[in-house]
């Protein structure tokens, strides 16, 4: 394979709340997983991120709580970020929206579009309040929805049934401002609009030539294609990207968040590559270079903002790569123990996972671990905290901590903690030794795939057959008799807990470090421009008489009393 750069994004969260498992299953663990891999392999990667920090939901949470926008999304941004640190997700950089070089990396690309006519002036009649004077646009008005008589619905979409209306279609409206009772009028204003339509048959013809992407991610994207309408990208409010035209109507309205967020994984790229080599260019060698594949992860609530709206207003730019993949997860629900039914994570329930409580309660091994293992690729899943503690105690613990630990004990006990001089080989030592380069294919295959669960159950097995050929050897009966014949088998599960320190690297990382420290190995950090193929020394045996360190628990159990305790604090909303 052709060692092509690799430009990963994931999607940048709102800075309007913390981050939660959700998220973490949907758009970040899998991106990083990947990333990790990628710099194994040595090849050029950079993974971008950053906070969304637009959008009506920011301003209205400022006004319930009575400070200002800049407040709030400074809050959540370093929340987030710190968040996202600790759990290792490793971006490259982790932006922020609301900088000065994204607000001229927007401004830019709006210019660019409405000079080559891709962007077009359009009134529309919108929902405004008299009492404050202002318009009120997104979620600033509540009403019924037209299609399924939902009380709660917003000014043009409904979070119910998904329906998108116009404005004045919004049954009996009222506004969503604390202290505004006043019944809302309709009022006419000028507006922007990108013209999709313009692009439908670039866009399908691009979608052609990706058979490989997921089928919800090429079926949403078609169904949309197939229904191309205008799109308004600006909205009546001062909070957001200023609208880049000398016009009287554009000084009063602010750029779509919709619009400009997604501008942000080319402007924290600019910004990267500005704080790293002082070069204010170094982001077109992603951008603008047909050897980079560009790949997004994101939740599928983004589907069509970053396989469709995007897209088209990178072909409406000059020179812009498109996605290579866009790996589209579905979602991570909650199992609810009291009604044995699964739910939808929501704020207002209390029942999301805070990121942060998590990592304070059980650290990142357990979270990353299970988070993987039931990561929603292909359907929803559910957290259930049962599940949680069959998967990390009945596997990372009792299938890879217990063989690793058991293999090194052994070693210290009876070699004086060096890895053994092996005798001769049997089939069984063989294919033993053979599994550990087979798994690894796989591992590889099933990452490059976008198959993250799979992967991790490659790794696990690798160490599931090694129990399995440990327990046939029986290396604490044969020290006794024959400790040629120990040293062979022990010499062969020291290369397999070698191998898997690699291999489980990219997904639970601080495992992996720990594991190293004790048998001496030090997996290089590799960045954007690239490096050495560690992964390939996955296979590279351990030499005899290399020194192992003490071994210590790495992965240790959680008593079901502790877990049961996390999980009624949970459902009483304290971890949300
Ligand atoms: O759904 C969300 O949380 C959005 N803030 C995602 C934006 S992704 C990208 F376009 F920035
Ligand atoms: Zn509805």
């Amino acid at each position: 394979m052709a060692h092509k750069k690799i430009l990963v994004t994931s999607a940048l969260p709102y800075a309007n709340g913390h981050i939660h498992l959700g998220h973490i299953a949907g758009a970040y663990l899998p991106a990083d997983i990947y990333v990790r891999y990628q710099r194994l392999r040595g090849r050029k990667v950079l993974y971008v991120g950053g906070s969304d920090e637009y959008g009506v939901p920011i301003t209205l949470t400022a006004l319930k709580e009575g400070i200002t926008p800049k407040e709030v999304i400074d809050r959540y941004h370093n929340a987030n970020a710190e968040a996202f640190q600790r759990l290792g997700i490793s971006y490259d950089i982790y932006g922020r929206t609301s900088w000065d070089l994204h607000t001229d990396t927007t401004q830019s690309f709006f210019k660019n579009l409405y000079n080559k006519k891709f962007i077009f002036e359009h009134e529309m009649e919108l929902w405004y309040s008299t009492k404050t004077n202002r318009f009120l646009p997104d979620r600033y008005v509540k009403g019924q929805c037209p299609r399924c008589g939902y009380e709660d619905a917003n000014g043009d979409e409904c979070e119910k049934c998904g329906a998108q209306y116009t404005a004045k279609e919004l049954v009996n409206p009222r506004t969503n401002i604390p202290g505004d009772t006043s019944t809302p009028i309709l009022k006419t204003s000028l507006h922007w609009f990108l013209d999709l339509p313009q692009f439908k048959e670039q866009l399908l013809q691009w979608i052609e030539t990706h058979p490989e992407w997921r089928s919800n991610v090429r079926g949403i994207a078609l169904s949309w294609i197939n229904d191309l309408r205008p799109r308004c990208i600006t909205r009546d409010t001062d909070w957001g990207v200023p609208i880049p035209l000398d016009h009287p109507e554009a000084k009063n309205k602010r750029i779509y968040v919709w619009f400009d967020a997604p501008i942000g994984y080319v402007s924290n790229t600019r910004q990267w590559g500005i704080d790293k080599y002082n070069d204010p260019n170094a982001w077109e060698d992603w951008w603008e270079n047909d050897d980079t594949r560009l790949i997004h992860f994101i939740g599928k609530d983004n589907i069509p903002f970053h396989a469709v709206i995007f897209p088209a207003m990178l072909m409406g730019q000059d020179n812009f790569i498109l996605a290579d993949n866009v790996v589209g997860n579905e979602y991570l629900n909650i199992f609810n123990r009291r009604t044995g039914k699964s739910e939808k994570g929501s704020k207002s329930k209390g029942n999301m996972i805070r990121v942060s409580w998590a990592i304070d309660k059980l650290g990142t091994n357990p979270i990353r671990y299970y988070i993987c293992s039931i990561m929603p690729e292909n359907k929803d899943s559910d957290f259930d905290w049962d599940e949680f503690r069959n998967h990390y105690n009945g596997e990372l613990c009792d299938i890879v901590g217990n063989f690793i630990h058991r293999t090194l004990t052994m070693v210290m006990k009876n070699f004086d903690g060096k890895i053994p001089q092996p005798g001769s080989m049997d089939e069984i030592d063989n294919a033993m030794l053979e599994a550990i380069a087979s798994i690894k294919e796989s591992v590889a295959e099933s990452i490059e795939a976008f198959r993250f669960r799979l992967a991790q159950e490659h790794w696990v097995d690798l160490a599931r057959k090694a129990n399995v050929y440990f327990d046939s050897k029986q290396p604490w009966t044969t020290r006794k008799t024959d400790i040629e014949r120990t040293g062979t088998t022990l010499y062969i599960c020291a290369q397999v807990v070698k191998a898997l320190a690699i291999l489980m690297n990219p997904f639970i990382p601080d495992g992996s470090a720990n594991l190293c420290s004790i048998i001496n190995q030090e997996i290089k950090q590799q960045g954007p421009e690239g490096g050495d193929d560690i992964w390939e020394d996955i296979g590279e045996l351990l030499p005899v008489g290399f020194s192992l360190n003490e071994p210590r628990v790495l992965f240790p159990k959680l008593e079901p009393e502790f877990i049961e305790q996390l999980a009624e604090e949970h459902e009483k909303g304290l971890a949300s």
